[in-house]
């Protein structure tokens, strides 16, 4: 199969030293990304900025703001059988990037934000009949309830809900895999290549069912 991964966060330029964005590591995206090409698909791998090797064998497109990862993504969609959208793509830019760094002054200071485009949710509006959709839902409450919210409202075929109350950057993980069928896996607690793996199983199974 031709399968696209997303891993890493993005980030959004506020001034020429500053950024928002977030804990992402890009672990388990890069996880999924290797097994599914240990696994035997053409892997293209689109990351935000990460401290990870760049994995061999697979067609790497570094982004940096979620306007690119959004560019890069959609120009590959049409011809991949599966998108999986690990990354953690910021959902707010700054509305102005200023061409100098911004200088302090007294009291507070307020900074306007804009939404980004929702890339899985595009995807799931343009989803081709046989093509196969996995989100992930990074939920510190009502994880299930939340995942499988989304799972419907980006016409998504699976997500992985993933508790990151403890925070994110960790080694081990347990992801919940919800399919649109009503299908669950637990899989983990593990490192993140054994659940990589495991996942790259189920989804790639016809149905999800093993
Ligand atoms: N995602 C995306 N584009 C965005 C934001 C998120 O493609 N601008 C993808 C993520 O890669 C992930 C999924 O959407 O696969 C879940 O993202 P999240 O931001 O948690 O979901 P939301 O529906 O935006 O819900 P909320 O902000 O309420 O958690």
């Amino acid at each position: 199969m031709k399968i696209l991964v997303t891993a890493g966060p993005t980030r959004e330029k506020l001034d020429p030293v500053r950024f928002l964005s977030n804990r992402s590591t890009g672990k388990m995206g890069y996880a999924i990304a290797c097994a599914a090409r240990d696994a035997g698909h053409d892997v293209t791998l689109v990351s935000g900025p990460v401290a990870l090797a760049v994995p061999g064998n697979v067609c790497f497109v570094p982004v940096e703001s979620a306007a690119d990862m959004a560019e890069a993504v959609f120009s590959k969609a049409a011809d991949q059988d599966m998108i999986i959208m690990a990354a953690a793509v910021a959902d707010y830019r700054p509305s102005q990037v200023e061409e100098q760094k911004i200088k302090k002054q007294d009291g507070e200071f307020f900074l306007r934000l804009e939404r980004t485009t929702d890339i899985l949710a595009g995807l799931g509006k343009m989803k081709r009949p046989g093509q196969l959709l996995v989100g992930f839902a990074a939920e510190t409450e009502n994880l299930l309830e939340n995942a499988r919210g989304k799972l419907e409202r980006k016409n998504l075929d699976f997500i992985a809900a993933n508790s990151v109350a403890d925070g994110f950057g960790t080694d081990t993980d347990t992801v919940i895999l919800l399919g649109r069928d009503g299908g669950k896996n637990i899989i983990g607690p593990a490192s993140k290549q054994i659940v990589a793996k495991k996942l790259i199983e189920i989804v790639t199974t016809p149905k999800g069912n093993i």
